[in-house]
C-alpha cells in the first residue's frame, strides 16, 4: 500500500491504472477507521485498484464544531486499510487541497439546507466541494459511500448527476454494533452511560419500521413513534426526524415506494445520526 500526499502524484497513479484498463474504486473518508469504513473498502475491492482518501476536511465543519477534536490516528488507519487490501491512501495536507486564494464552492441547492443542513449551515457545501475535488483528482470508475450518512449520499448522487461526473456512486448499507448502534468515528465521544443510551436511535427507527410493516401509512404516526421513543431516553435530545423520499429528501405524506426515515440526536457531546429505508408497495 502506498501513501500519496500530492494531487499530482495521485492523479498520475489513477491515470496509469486506467491506461492499463484497470478499474479504480474510490472510498472518501476522514479517517479514524471502524468496520463501516472497512466495509466500504471491501466493497471497493470489486475494482482492480482501491484508493482511500483520508482527509479531515476543514470546510465541512462549522464554527464551534469538532474539527480540532475530530479523532485522528494515521498509523492505525494505514494498517487497517492495508489489512483489507487498499492500494493507495491519499492523505493531503489542507494546504494541498485549499491553497491560498481558493474561492470556489459547490452548492447542491434545496437538499443541502434540510435535515442536518438546517443544524449545520454550510456543511454540505463543504462536503460537495471536497468530494467534487476528490472526483477530479481521482476520476475513479466507482466511488463508495455509506448509507449511514443518507443525506450526504443523496447530495453526492445529485451532484454527480448534475455535474456529469462519470463515476458510479455506490451506496453501502450501514454497519452496526451488536446492539444496533450505527458505527461512527464520533461514538468515541460517548461516556459509558451515554453509549448505552445511544441505542435509542436504532430502537426508534425499528419501532417506526415495525409500524409501517404492520400497515401504518400515516407518516405522522411513524414520526410520533420516533419522537416518543427518543423522548423516553433522558440523555437523548432529538434534533430532527425527516420522513421523506430517498432522492430529493422531500417530506412525504404518501408512504409509497422508497421512503427514508432519518434522524439526528444529541447525546452528551456527540451528535449522532441514523436512518432506515422502507420499501412500501
Ligand atoms: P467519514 O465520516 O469518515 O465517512 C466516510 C464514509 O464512511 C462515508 O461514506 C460514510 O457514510 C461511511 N460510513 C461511516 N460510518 C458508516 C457505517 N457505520 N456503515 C457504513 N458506512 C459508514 O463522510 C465523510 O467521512 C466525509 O463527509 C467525506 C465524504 C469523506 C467528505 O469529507
Amino acid at each position: 500500500m502506498k501513501v500519496i500526499r500530492t494531487k499530482e502524484e495521485m492523479r498520475r497513479a489513477v491515470r496509469r491504472a486506467q491506461a492499463e484498463d484497470r478499474t479504480v474504486g474510490l472510498v472518501p473518508t476522514m479517517g479514524f477507521f471502524h468496520e463501516g469504513h472497512l466495509e466500504l473498502m471491501r466493497r471497493a475491492s470489486e475494482c482492480d485498484v482501491v484508493v482511500v482518501s483520508l482527509f479531515v476536511n476543514p470546510t465541512q465543519f462549522g464554527e464551534g464544531e469538532d474539527f480540532t477534536d475530530y479523532p485522528r490516528d494515521f498509523d492505525r488507519d494505514c494498517a487497517m486499510a492495508e489489512s483489507v487490501g487498499v492500494d493507495y491512501v491519499f492523505a493531503p495536507e489542507p494546504s494541498e487541497m485549499y491553497p491560498e486564494g481558493f474561492t470556489t464552492r459547490v452548492v447542491v441547492e434545496k437538499m443541502s439546507d434540510l435535515m442536518c443542513g438546517a443544524f449545520r449551515p454550510g456543511h454540505f457545501i463543504g462536503v460537495a466541494t471536497v468530494v467534487a475535488k476528490l472526483f477530479n483528482i481521482m476520476p475513479a470508475d466507482r466511488a463508495y459511500f455509506g448509507q449511514k450518512d443518507a443525506q450526504q449520499l443523496a447530495v453526492i448522487r445529485a451532484m454527480a448527476r448534475d455535474l456529469d461526473f462519470d463515476i458510479e456512486i455506490v451506496g453501502v448499507p450501514t454497519v452496526r454494533e451488536e446492539d444496533g448502534l450505527a458505527m461512527s468515528s464520533r461514538n468515541t465521544y460517548l461516556e459509558a452511560d451515554e453509549r448505552a443510551a445511544a441505542t435509542v436511535l436504532h430502537r426508534a427507527l425499528d419501532r417506526a419500521s415495525e409500524l409501517a410493516e404492520k400497515g401504518e401509512r400515516d407518516p405522522e404516526e411513524l414520526r410520533r413513534a420516533v419522537v416518543d421513543t427518543i423522548g423516553a431516553e433522558p440523555l437523548a435530545r432529538l434534533e430532527y426526524v425527516n420522513i421523506c423520499d430517498n432522492i430529493y429528501l422531500r417530506p412525504t405524506a404518501d408512504l409509497k415506494g422508497e421512503i427514508l426515515i432519518a434522524l439526528a440526536v444529541r447525546i452528551g457531546r456527540a451528535r449522532l445520526i441514523d436512518n432506515v429505508i422502507l420499501r412500501i408497495e
